[in-house]
C-alpha cells in the first residue's frame, strides 16, 4: 500500500458513490468503486447461465472471468474482456445477485489482489463495504456513511426511474431492507461500522456537507493537502 488510502464504507443508497467521487477530485486520489467489482462477477454469472449460489459453478465463471481493473484519469475502471463494465451491472437484477455472490469467501478472495494492487499504483478513495476492515486495514482515514433506510430507497429509486427502469418506491424500498439484512447478516465482512471508522449519518446532510467534512478531516490527517484543499471552491 503506497498510496494514501480513503475508505468510505456503508449500506447501498447512502451516497457513498457520488461522495466518494467529489472526495476523489477535490484530494487529487483516484476513486475505486469495488461494489462494480462484484457487479461484474455477478453479472458474467447470470450471462453465462450459471448457477448463483453454486460454489462450483462460480469457481468455474471465476476461472474463465478476464477481469482487470485499470487506472484512469479520474478512477479506477473495471473492465471484462478488456471493455469497462457500463449501466449493464446497475440493474436491480444484477444489484440482487451481487448481493447473493458477495456472501462467499471464494468470491471475496478473487477480488481482494484486484482491489490492494490499487493502492500500489496511486492514492485511493476506496468505497465498498469492507475497505476499512479486510481491504485496507491499515488506510490513513476510514469512513461509515450511512442513512435511513427511507432516504436511501428515495435516492434508489429516483436514480432507477432517472434511468429508465419501472420500478416503484415500495419495491426499492423492500429490495433495500432484503439486501441490508442479507448483507448485515452474512458472516464474512458484515455490514457494519469497525471501531476506527469515522461514522456520519447524510440522512439530512447535503452530498457538499459531508464532502466538505471529509476533506478537512483529510487535511488534519495529511497536512501535506491542506494547501491543495484550500484552493479548491
Ligand atoms: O456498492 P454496490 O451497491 O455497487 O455493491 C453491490 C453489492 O456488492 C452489494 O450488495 C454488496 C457487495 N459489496 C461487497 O460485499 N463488498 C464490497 N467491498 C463492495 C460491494
Amino acid at each position: 500500500m503506497a498510496g494514501r488510502v480513503v475508505t468510505i464504507d456503508g449500506p447501498s443508497g447512502a451516497g457513498k458513490s457520488t461522495v466518494s467521487r467529489r472526495l476523489a477530485a477535490r484530494l487529487g486520489f483516484r476513486y475505486l468503486d469495488t461494489g462494480a467489482l462484484y457487479r461484474a462477477v455477478a453479472w458474467s454469472l447470470l450471462a453465462s447461465g450459471r448457477h448463483l449460489d453454486d460454489p462450483a459453478d462460480v469457481a468455474a465463471a471465476l476461472t474463465a472471468l478476464r477481469l482487470a481493473v485499470e487506472p484512469g484519469p479520474d478512477e479506477f475502471v473495471v473492465t471484462v474482456d478488456g471493455r469497462p463494465v457500463g449501466l449493464e451491472v446497475r440493474t436491480p437484477e444484477v444489484s440482487q445477485a451481487a448481493s447473493r455472490v458477495s456472501t462467499q469467501a471464494e468470491v471475496r478472495g478473487f477480488l481482494l489482489g484486484f482491489q490492494r494492487r490499487c493502492a500500489d499504483i496511486s492514492d485511493v478513495v476506496a468505497e465498498g463495504r469492507d475497505m476499512g476492515t479486510v481491504v485496507f486495514p491499515a488506510a490513513g482515514l476510514k469512513f461509515w456513511l450511512d442513512a435511513a433506510p427511507e432516504e436511501r430507497a428515495r435516492r434508489r429509486h429516483r436514480e432507477l426511474i432517472e434511468r429508465g427502469e419501472t420500478v416503484t418506491y415500495e419495491a426499492v424500498l423492500a429490495a433495500t431492507r432484503e439486501r441490508d439484512d442479507r448483507d448485515r447478516a452474512r458472516e464474512l465482512a458484515p455490514l457494519r461500522p469497525a471501531r476506527d471508522m469515522i461514522v456520519i449519518d447524510a440522512t439530512a446532510m447535503s452530498v457538499a456537507e459531508v464532502v466538505e467534512d471529509m476533506a478537512s478531516r483529510a487535511g488534519q490527517t495529511w497536512p501535506e493537502l491542506k494547501k491543495g484543499l484550500s484552493s479548491v471552491n
